[in-house]
């Protein structure tokens, strides 16, 4: 019979040399490291000298454990923040948090670091545990700055900046730490997370991103089982989800509905399917334009039946015949004295929020917020040169319904990384010089076309016929420049024709891709050419972007989605889907909440990303 377990010694061992080290921190902190005896810290502990023989025949061996002690919990503490997230910012946040935890960042413990790094110039052994760590961390610091600096919009010499704004956090972080040794009574380690964070949003690209979940290190149940990465597959497939999606989003944010050009003239209208919502967009015989609720006020027929028309005079509803004016005031009513208490003065079309913005044409569904031309704004001054609110239309709206949900459409066009493998003609257009930037929430993606010779019909007489834009800076004469304009729209201009396409989900899993162009008056046979062959093109690249969809569905089915190997030019798929956990922190969601639960649940964490 043993008289301990094979576990026992080893047990009681560990126990009783972290008591030894727990001592010797508190000993160096009291009396430095000079000072430091075998005796001194027996005392401390509470132990004979001779236990602490037993476990140390050495100073320095116990001196080298509570180093390799404190630095392992250091590392450690390091880890876990990079393990935390793929989130670069996010990751910053949870550094800053375990580098400032109460546990790690004491004074006794900040004492023993430096005492040791003060040493660790003379001793190499020290200096293995001290110095390079410490190197090693910063550099993991940098790389995380460097990434962000350059996935952002950042011109070449703001991105030199990020190694010198990465070193100011090493050296902040380190300041405080110090501080924890001077001043302990005089540091405020909430305070001082603070000053870190509040130092991040001040330099880092975009800033500091609070509202999805809550601060790093500070998990709470509602935090659990949130991606920082891409939408889980379940995303694309909920009908609970396309519900919030549609009060979240589509009736918040301003919808594309159209362009000025379509609805010229009093009567003119176009109408717009978005889920289960219909809009109607009218001009009136002042000139003025209005969006309405395409919702009869007797009992709910379209009131406009087509997606673009002319009604004369009034709007007839072709159920009952209610008329409405073209400003959406009831005008009149068959038989309405048979109505008890109808008052017509009161029951015109339900308006929705309008604004034109460049000669585009939005709507909103819920007022406030802000307009279009603030949130656009970036990009007014080069949309100006294109006098897109000049422009005519080129032909009908081409409307599509297709099998899949409308993210999956985003997902493949928010990146340019598949244009020379998928897009063989827009590879020998302008492919050598594509690039994705961001410009203040705004993508922006820019390809210039080049006199390389084509393989490609199209291209090779697009190339050779494209006409010297004259109304354009020199920069955009043989440029095609797209702008995403969240949640489900795209803007793009060609030095012929300018345009948009958007998608509007239907359910979850259909939707209709909508794309119009338009063009300048009077074009020269010239620009006529290249706004034909620029449409060949088009044709043939969003039939291939089609594929691309359709397959992206596919993988979505299948239990390795979501797949996260993202080159840096895919970034803009990523920041997509942040911007939609942002609007709707369920999304970041790994697995679908409880059938019912969903609305609530993101209310919750709505409420906790506010707290
Ligand atoms: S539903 Fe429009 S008139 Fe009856
Ligand atoms: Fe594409």
């Amino acid at each position: 019979m043993s008289a301990v377990s094979p576990a026992g010694p080893s047990r009681l061992n560990v126990d009783r040399r972290g008591q030894l080290v727990e001592a010797t921190i508190e000993v160096i902190y009291r009396d430095g490291l000079s000072r430091l005896t075998l005796a001194k810290v027996a005392r401390q502990a509470g132990l004979s000298t001779s236990i602490v023989n037993f476990y140390f025949k050495t100073k320095e061996q116990l001196l080298l454990e509570t180093l390799q002690t404190v630095s392992q919990e250091y590392e450690a503490a390091v880890d876990k923040a990079f393990e935390s997230s793929s989130d670069p910012v996010e990751t910053l946040k949870a550094l800053v948090d375990a580098m400032l935890d109460p546990q790690l960042c004491t004074p006794a413990r900040a004492a023993v670091w430096y005492a040791f790094m003060g040493e660790s110039q003379a001793r190499a052994d020290y200096s293995g545990a001290v110095r390079v760590r410490e190197l090693a961390i910063r550099q993991r610091i940098e790389g995380l700055f460097t990434d962000l600096f350059s996935e952002a919009d950042a011109s070449v010499s703001k991105r030199s900046h990020a190694i010198p704004l990465a070193r100011a956090l090493d050296a902040l972080i380190d300041s405080i730490w110090e501080q924890s040794v001077m001043e302990p009574d005089m540091l405020d380690l909430d305070h001082a997370r603070k000053i870190c964070l509040d130092y991040l949003a001040s330099v880092l690209p975009e800033g500091l991103d609070t509202s999805i979940g809550t601060p790093s290190g500070n998990p709470t149940s509602i935090s659990k089982d949130i991606s920082e990465g891409m939408l889980s597959a379940w995303t694309y497939t909920s009908t609970e989800l396309y519900e919030l999606e549609m009060a979240e989003l589509f009736r918040r944010e301003w919808m594309l509905a159209g362009h000025i050009a379509d609805v010229s003239a009093p009567g003119d209208y176009l109408t717009l399917e978005l889920g289960p919502e219909r809009v109607l967009v009218m001009r009136d015989e002042r000139h003025q334009l209005h969006a309405f609720h395409n919702v009869c006020r007797h009992r709910g027929s379209r009131v406009v039946p087509k997606s673009q028309g002319n009604c004369g005079h009034v709007m007839r509803c072709p159920f009952h015949g209610w008329t409405y004016r073209l400003d959406g005031r009831l005008k009149s009513v068959p038989r309405l004295p048979t109505f008890e208490g109808l008052d017509i003065h009161q029951q015109g079309l339900i308006p929705l929020e309008l604004e034109v913005w460049q000669g585009l044409v939005f709507i909103r569904f819920e007022a406030g917020g802000e307009p279009v031309a603030k949130q656009l704004e970036v990009i007014e001054e080069r949309v100006g040169n294109y006098r897109l609110a000049d422009m005519i239309s080129l032909g009908e709206a081409s409307v599509s319904e297709v099998s899949y949900n409308w993210k999956f459409f985003h997902d493949v066009d928010n990146e340019g990384y598949h244009v020379p493998s998928a897009h063989p003609a827009l590879q020998e257009l302008y492919g050598r010089t594509y690039r994705d930037d961001l410009i203040g929430g705004i993508s922006v993606s820019t390809g210039v076309v080049d006199d390389h010779p084509s393989t490609s019909w199209s291209v090779a007489r697009y190339k050779s016929l494209l006409p010297d834009a004259e109304h354009l800076p020199a920069e955009a004469r043989r440029l095609w420049l797209y702008f995403g304009i969240f949640p489900n729209a795209v803007i793009y201009f060609y030095p012929e024709k300018a345009g948009y396409y958007m998608t509007l989900p239907r359910s979850p899993n259909v939707t209709q891709v909508v794309s119009r162009e338009y063009g300048l008056p009077d074009p020269s046979r010239q620009v006529r050419a290249a706004q034909y062959l620029s449409g060949r093109i088009d044709t043939l690249t969003s039939q291939e972007d089609n594929a691309l969809v359709q397959w992206l569905q596919e993988a979505a089915g299948t239990s390795v989605f979501p797949l996260d190997n993202l080159a840096d030019i895919e970034a803009g798929v990523l920041q997509f889907h942040r911007r939609l956990k942002q609007k709707i922190p369920v999304m970041g969601r790994c697995r679908p909440p409880v059938l019912g639960t969903l609305a609530k649940d993101n209310q919750e964490l709505q409420a906790g990303a506010l707290a």
